[in-house]
């Protein structure tokens, strides 16, 4: 293992073991329940939308390790964001994680987000990486709702 995948899979392990902003919100604007009904996992992500800018957001629910560390690093980085800025980030994000071949310049610009660029070698992880993120995005939207990656 490289130093660099090493320090990435540490970053992995850590958001997994203690997961930012994991709460739910009192007056959230969107709400919504993203499942993978191929093996259980489900979170509930809370949007706090203010003048176009996340103002806050949270989430609850239990799952794998990648996307309970995916969903925490998503919380981090969309924070404070216009939602114009965080489709950027998530086309970034979704495009990091389903080519293989990873444009370092690409992941370089995602920060510490680019601690989730080995998924793009599982294919098959790469629903775990995104559950949270599409609930995000349609939460983000203002809507209360539930959603499946199938
Ligand atoms: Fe269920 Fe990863 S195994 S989301």
């Amino acid at each position: 293992m490289t130093e660099l995948n090493e320090l990435y899979q540490e970053v992995l392990l850590d958001h997994n073991r203690n997961p930012r902003n994991f709460k739910a919100l009192d007056n959230p604007s969107g709400e919504i329940e993203g499942y993978n009904p191929l093996c259980g996992d489900k979170y509930t992500v809370f949007v706090r939308v203010n003048d176009n800018v996340i103002e806050d957001i949270g989430f609850e629910g239990a799952g794998c390790a990648i996307s309970k560390a995916s969903a925490s690093m998503m919380t981090d980085a969309v924070k404070g964001k216009t939602k114009e800025e965080v489709d950027e980030i998530y086309e970034d994000v979704h495009r990091m994680l389903t080519n293989s071949s990873n444009d370092t310049d690409a992941v370089a610009k995602l920060g510490k987000l680019a601690a989730l660029s080995g998924v793009a070698a599982f294919p098959m992880r790469v629903k775990c990486a995104t559950l949270a993120w599409h609930a995000m995005r349609v939460a983000m939207q203002g809507e209360n709702d539930k959603i499946s990656t199938e």
